[in-house]
């Protein structure tokens, strides 16, 4: 955590705030969002758009395919909504991670400083790589964005952006990986003198 304080941010304006939590803390933030989605409760209001409300292309296409493959990783055919959403429910046992990051940003900030959260986000998990650690970084936990601050007990201006499970490597899983748009898609090369 110490080295992902050096990424870099417009301004230095370091607009990330983070929680890290394991043991008991983490139990309890397990247990409260388990026990809803067992009672069937609704998510949490949105505090932010997660995805735009209409999806265009090539955004949709790959949204899609992102399903497919990860669903069919796990053996779950498209039409099976039911196993799809039990699959999905493991991002609130954080897969079964024994350490957990949640973080928040201020109600305030704009586009650029969401970037730099994200820019923060990576080079933890890049650190956590040079570790022998993976991570999933999870929007999900918005969802639940409520039950967190029960337990994490944040100041009213910030906002949950994301959870993010810590933890080895299941190496018995499914080596499957999501595959990346053709280059030719998501950058182009330009040299013109
Ligand atoms: C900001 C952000 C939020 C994400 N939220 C979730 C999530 O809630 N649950 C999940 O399982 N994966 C989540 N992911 C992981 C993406 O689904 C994953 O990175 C993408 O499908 C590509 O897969 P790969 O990183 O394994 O190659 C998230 C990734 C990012 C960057």
């Amino acid at each position: 955590m110490t080295a992902a304080a050096w990424s870099p941010s417009g301004s230095n304006m370091q607009p990330w705030r983070a929680y890290v939590v394991t043991g008991g803390a983490l139990a309890e933030v397990k247990k409260r969002a388990g026990e809803r989605l067992a009672a069937g409760d609704p998510w949490d209001e949105a505090e932010y758009e997660q995805y735009p409300p209409t999806l265009k292309s090539p955004y949709r296409e790959r949204r899609a395919a992102f399903g497919e493959q990860r669903y069919g990783a796990l053996g779950i055919p498209r039409e099976d909504l039911e196993a799809r959403q039990r699959a999905a429910s493991a991002n609130w046992n954080c897969f079964g991670a024994p350490a957990a990051l949640f973080c928040y940003i201020d109600r305030d900030m704009c586009a650029p400083q969401w970037a730099d959260v994200g820019m923060y986000l990576q080079s933890v998990m890049l650190l956590l790589r040079a570790e022998g650690l993976h991570s999933c970084p999870q929007m999900a936990w918005a969802k639940f964005h409520a039950s967190v601050a029960e337990v994490l007990s944040p100041p009213d201006e910030l906002m949950l952006f994301c959870g993010m499970s810590i933890g080895f490597e299941d190496a018995t899983a499914d080596p499957a990986r999501t595959g990346r748009a053709p280059l030719q898609e998501t950058v182009t090369f330009l040299d013109r003198r």
